[in-house]
């Protein structure tokens, strides 16, 4: 019996069970009759959750990229791995074969070890949705060079500090970057990041804007001359299962980004095993994902889950909204995709457009359709489900993090019912826990409280680079022994799990994950500015957006609160990125506070959204005045 594929709900449990009572035989078993190895395993999993330490499929030796490509060559070799769809609908799509995709990856993977890249060195990879994107990755994983993805839209500050963190040996970026009818001026950034980056040897620069950029002497080559001088074949490097396959870096509560690095086998089995299940995953399906390579999703569900599965995966330059409404539409309409994968954010901002847009197209092609990225409320899970789904289509409400590397809970297409605002049930391997304030265990169903995680599972990323301190304090501390996962779930009647949302300092704004510390402390290095604090409220269509509020150091009235709001507004944006911009500040006298000096956010939270009700226990408020004065002058 195979445990690959799930056919049904009985299935369902029998395959959840034995994942649970036998972890090690469900996975070994799914390793073994799926993946290529060079060499089998000692232990499937080993793991001490005190000292945040998890190792899967120990001492086997494996290359992520044979099994995403080399070995469908035989069967697949003229298959299309990779669609292409550019930002300007009337520029041609590219249609990349599985044996294009070996000869383009070899090239430039024989590219980087020419330009002195060696297994276990980092390439920070600051790329546009092009193919060079895919390409990259792949081509740094074939050679066992850790790939550290940078988002196209963080700043050069944000870039520079991921660059250092890891210490990139290589940066690999584009001329510039379209997206709508922008176009971004990434080599720029680079510029600029790099004048604070000692590590960085090579930059390697891919065309795609053709717009004049400066060539650094000495660091700077353009990539397109040396792929097209280099060798179409390339022997993989044999990778121990849990040497690091990548780095990429999400936000924290507190403090500076987190790099999360996740390793080779437990990575692999899990995001192909996941991507299979929650899409139902079948040879000819053209799977659509919307969301950016930089970030987890596009890792796990744009790269690696289908190229694991020999499957045909799309990769979009544009934004929804460009040239109209109906990209999404027309896209799904002309690739003929079968399974499409986009955020909540993205499906509320195509929701409050005229429905000519999508009844334009008939859609038909779709099987399944799923949503990521944050809580999915009831309306945009209708809207999705009436007029993309058709009523027909499961939705997947799929919830899973950066440093889960993989679908956690979530409806399997065609076996799990569905139910509207839901993640429903764990996937095999998952065992999830709520927990109360006092670290206990709720048991039973229709309660709420903290989610854990309390067995590991393949995917988890297994260290924060350079500090596993870090790691260990900020995953599994609050809950010894579980992995605590920073949200809040509700468990249902029968056991479903409905995710409520972050319940330390993180705020999702339009499915971006943003840590209130790092903007608070971009806003801080204004100077004229005091002190700051930044809640998250509920906004219609980005989800979450961020009120700030701001002490300024000059006393008596602030002169021009306009210009200021825009200077700490571009502060943000240079440290952060445009992303993190607030959406409204107060200048406030002070701010309220604890005896012993900390913030209290859940008073100011409460103000942001116009609800003076109930703050709950202010006992420990040392500044009631300070709280009525907030009231008083609140942006609404
Ligand atoms: C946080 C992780 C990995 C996906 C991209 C975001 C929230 C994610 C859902 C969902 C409710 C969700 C959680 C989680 N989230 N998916 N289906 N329902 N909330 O990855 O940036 O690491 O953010 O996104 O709060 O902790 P990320």
């Amino acid at each position: 019996m195979s445990y690959y594929k799930i056919e049904n709900l009985e299935q369902y449990f029998k395959h959840y069970n034995k994942s649970i009572r036998e972890p090690r035989k469900f996975w070994g078993k799914i390793a073994e009759e799926n993946f290529t190895w060079y060499q089998q395993w000692e232990k499937v999993v080993d793991f001490n959750m005190a000292e945040a330490e998890v190792k899967w499929f120990t001492d086997a030796k494996v290359n992520i990229t044979k099994n995403c490509i080399d070995r469908h060559l035989s069967k697949r070799g003229e298959k299309t791995a990779i669609i292409f769809e550019p930002n300007d609908p009337s520029e041609d799509a590219l249609h990349i074969t599985y044996n294009e995709l070996y000869e383009t990856v070899s090239k430039m993977a024989n590219v980087l070890r020419e330009q002195g890249v060696r297994k276990g060195d980092r390439v920070c990879i600051y790329l546009p949705m092009i193919p060079e994107l895919a390409v990259s990755v792949l081509a740094c994983a074939r050679i066992g060079a850790i790939h550290s993805v940078v988002f196209a839209g963080f700043s050069a500050s944000a870039v520079s500090a991921r660059i250092n963190d890891c210490e990139s040996k290589m940066v690999i970026t584009s001329d510039g970057g379209y997206r709508g009818n922008k176009t971004i001026d990434l080599k720029g950034i680079v510029d600029e990041a790099l004048e604070t980056c000692p590590s960085v040897e090579r930059v390697l620069v891919a065309k795609r804007t053709k717009t004049d950029v400066k060539m650094k002497e000495g660091r700077d080559i353009w990539l397109e001359p040396l792929l097209e001088a280099a060798l179409d074949n390339s022997v993989a490097e044999i990778m121990d299962a849990e040497d690091p396959l990548f780095i990429l870096y999400t936000s924290g509560s507190t403090g500076k980004p987190k790099g999360m690095v996740h390793t080779t086998a437990g990575y692999m089995v899990y995001t192909a095993y996941t991507f299979k299940n929650v899409f139902s995953h079948e040879e000819n399906d053209i799977f659509w994902c919307t969301a950016d390579i930089g970030w987890i999703t596009g890792h796990s569900y744009i790269l690696y889950g289908p190229l694991l599965n020999g499957g045909t995966t799309v990769i979009f330059e544009g934004v929804p909204s460009y040239p109209d409404f109906s990209r999404f539409w027309e896209i799904i309409e002309k690739h003929k995709i079968t399974q499409f994968y986009t955020a909540p954010t993205a499906i509320r901002s195509l929701a409050k457009e005229s429905l000519d847009y999508i009844q334009k197209y008939p859609l038909k092609s779709l099987k399944v359709i799923g949503s990521v990225g944050e809580p999915i409320n009831e309306e945009a899970w209708h809207w999705f489900n009436d007029h993309v789904g058709d009523k027909r289509c499961p939705v997947v409400d799929t919830w899973w993090q950066t440093e889960t590397g993989g679908i956690m809970i979530s409806p399997i297409a065609f076996v799990t019912p569905t139910k509207p605002t839901y993640a429903t049930l764990p996937l095999p391997g998952i065992q999830p826990v709520l927990m109360d304030e006092k670290r206990n265990e709720i048991e039973g169903n229709q309660v709420v409280g903290s989610l854990c995680i309390k067995f590991p599972w393949p995917g988890i990323a297994r260290t924060i680079w350079n500090n596993h301190e870090r790691y260990k304090e900020t995953y599994f501390s609050s809950f010894p022994g579980k992995y605590f996962t920073g949200d809040g779930a509700l468990r249902d009647e029968v056991g479903y799990y409905r995710i409520t949302g972050r319940v330390d300092d993180v705020v999702i704004v339009s499915g971006h994950n943003l840590g209130t510390a790092p903007i608070e402390d971009a806003i801080n290095e204004h100077p004229a500015v005091a002190e700051s604090a930044i809640v998250g409220v509920p906004h219609d269509i980005k989800g979450n957006a961020l009120y700030g509020y701001v002490i300024l150091k000059e006393t008596g009235e602030v002169r021009n609160k306009e210009n200021l709001s825009k200077e700490i507004n571009q502060y943000i944006a240079d440290h952060i990125g445009p992303i993190a911009k607030l959406d409204k500040i107060q200048f406030v006298s002070g701010l309220p506070k604890t005896r012993s000096g900390k913030i209290m956010r859940r008073i100011l939270r409460k103000i942001a959204e116009g609800d003076f009700s109930n703050f709950g226990d202010t006992s420990t408020l040392l500044n009631p005045e300070v709280v009525e004065q907030i009231m008083k002058e609140r942006i609404s």
